[in-house]
């Protein structure tokens, strides 16, 4: 379905980039005046306490993923740019649950045990190109190609086409407003139907000789006899590369920023102690990843959020902000790897559509930062580094585009 877009942007206009970046003096704003916004430029409704995220995001008899209208300009709208209704899981349970289980025979426990050599694997080779006593751009030698990298051998492409992989993801994937939206739309639907003509051979040829990779596992992937044809895997893996590459490396490099800039000894307690590593990864996602929102459609009228809802009306649910709400995070605005609850966390989401990916996010986070610290000793900031001018629009928000940091073996 062609889905109306709505521009977060004009919610609130942020004085620059790296307000954006990091909009904690905003969140506090909310949090205490208006913890339930009407913005009536988008004609949305907007929620930034924890509660009431996890009201929006899990009461789905209310709260519907279905609706006319998005938040999130992903894909591309020609019919290999989107997913065909019967097999699209932005819908809600029970239909939700046979669709999800249908595409998680690709996550199960048993795979993510099996991919974590080659995922190591890509980790280590990346890592170790980095020249030692160097300084190194960590987004363009890392948080960049790695999460790409790891999906495009996961669904067992060849490695030498792994580039051309990425190229379509960077198109597929761009932001676009309003000023830019058709032309952005064209080459959006250009890379989709090349993706698809490059891919759809190699899930023919899959079904024929499966091997241990998603494409594979899919192609078996039975649910009550339903089944995936290869045009459905080719238009269903294009959600997976969607809500699995930019999300990885935006995590990567704000990991990555967060050790230069908000906690500069973190990285040598985290060197002496890799068994930290994991609640590092949990706190880095709740205090540095400011780009998870998510809008639900009202289903039915309704006060649940304290103010009068009407069927029809589109709730964003700021779970970003969500990370930030004083009533359950103590201290929230510091960065402390050691607070008890920060799996609490709302970045992965909550409820139903909770993230099929998660156990594969973390797991690459984990086994990228530990390869990196076991092969560095000390890292430090560029000499000059200017926030503002090393940031672009993404689609969900503001990303870094290149991060200067000197290593030291
Ligand atoms: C740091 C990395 C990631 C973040 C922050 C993230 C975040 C999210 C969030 C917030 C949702 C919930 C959407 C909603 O409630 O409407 C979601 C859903 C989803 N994610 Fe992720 N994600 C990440 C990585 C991944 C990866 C690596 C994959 C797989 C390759 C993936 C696959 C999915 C899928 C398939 C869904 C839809 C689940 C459903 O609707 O039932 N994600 N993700």
């Amino acid at each position: 379905m062609n889905k109306e877009i709505i521009s977060l942007k004009e919610v609130k206009t942020f004085r620059s980039r790296s307000e954006e970046f990091f909009p904690i003096d905003w969140y506090k704003q909310m949090h205490r005046n208006t913890p339930v916004h009407f913005d009536e430029g988008t004609n949305t409704w907007h929620v930034f306490k924890y509660n009431h995220v996890k009201e929006v995001l899990t009461n789905y008899d209310v709260f519907s993923t279905e609706g006319p209208r998005t938040t999130i300009p992903v894909g591309a709208n020609n019919k290999e740019g989107t997913l065909p209704d019967h097999v699209n899981i932005m819908v809600d349970p029970p239909m939700h649950r046979k669709r999800r289980s249908l595409l998680s025979a690709a996550f199960t426990p048993r795979s993510l045990k099996d991919w974590e050599p080659r995922i190591q694997h890509i980790a280590t080779q990346l890592i170790d190109t980095i020249p030692e006593n160097s300084t190194v751009d960590i987004v363009q030698a890392l948080a960049a190609p790695f999460p790409g990298m790891v999906i495009a051998e996961l669904f067992g492409v060849p490695i030498h086409d792994q580039s051309q992989f990425k190229h379509w993801v960077d198109i597929l994937f761009q932001p676009f407003d309003k000023s830019n939206q058709k032309e952005i739309e064209r080459e959006k639907q250009k890379a989709a139907k090349e993706y698809y003509q490059y891919l759809y051979p190699i899930v023919v040829q899959k079904r024929l000789n499966p091997s241990d990779d998603i494409i594979s596992d899919l192609t078996s992937a039975e649910v009550d006899g339903e089944t995936f044809t290869d045009d459905e895997i080719v238009r269903v893996s294009m959600l997976l590369l969607g809500a699995g590459v930019e999300t990885t490396s935006h995590a990567l490099a704000n990991t990555f920023y967060s050790l230069l800039y908000d906690d500069p000894f973190l990285y040598e307690e985290l060197r002496n102690d890799v068994e930290l590593i994991p609640q590092a990864v949990e706190e880095m996602l709740r205090y540095r990843f400011q780009i998870s929102k998510r809008e639900r459609t009202v289903k039915k009228d309704n006060d649940l959020l304290g103010t009068p809802l009407k069927k029809g009306d589109v709730v964003v649910a700021w779970m970003s902000a969500a990370n930030m709400d004083e009533e359950v995070f103590t201290d929230p605005f510091t960065l402390n790897i050691h607070r008890a609850n920060n799996k609490k966390h709302l970045t992965f989401g909550k409820g139903p559509h909770f993230c099929l990916g998660a156990p594969l996010a973390r797991l690459e986070l984990t086994l990228a930062l530990k390869t990196f610290l076991q092969r560095f000793s000390r890292i430090e900031a560029g000499a000059t580094f200017d926030l503002e001018k090393n940031l672009t629009d993404s689609a969900p928000g503001q990303s870094l585009t290149s991060l200067p940091l000197k290593v030291y073996r």
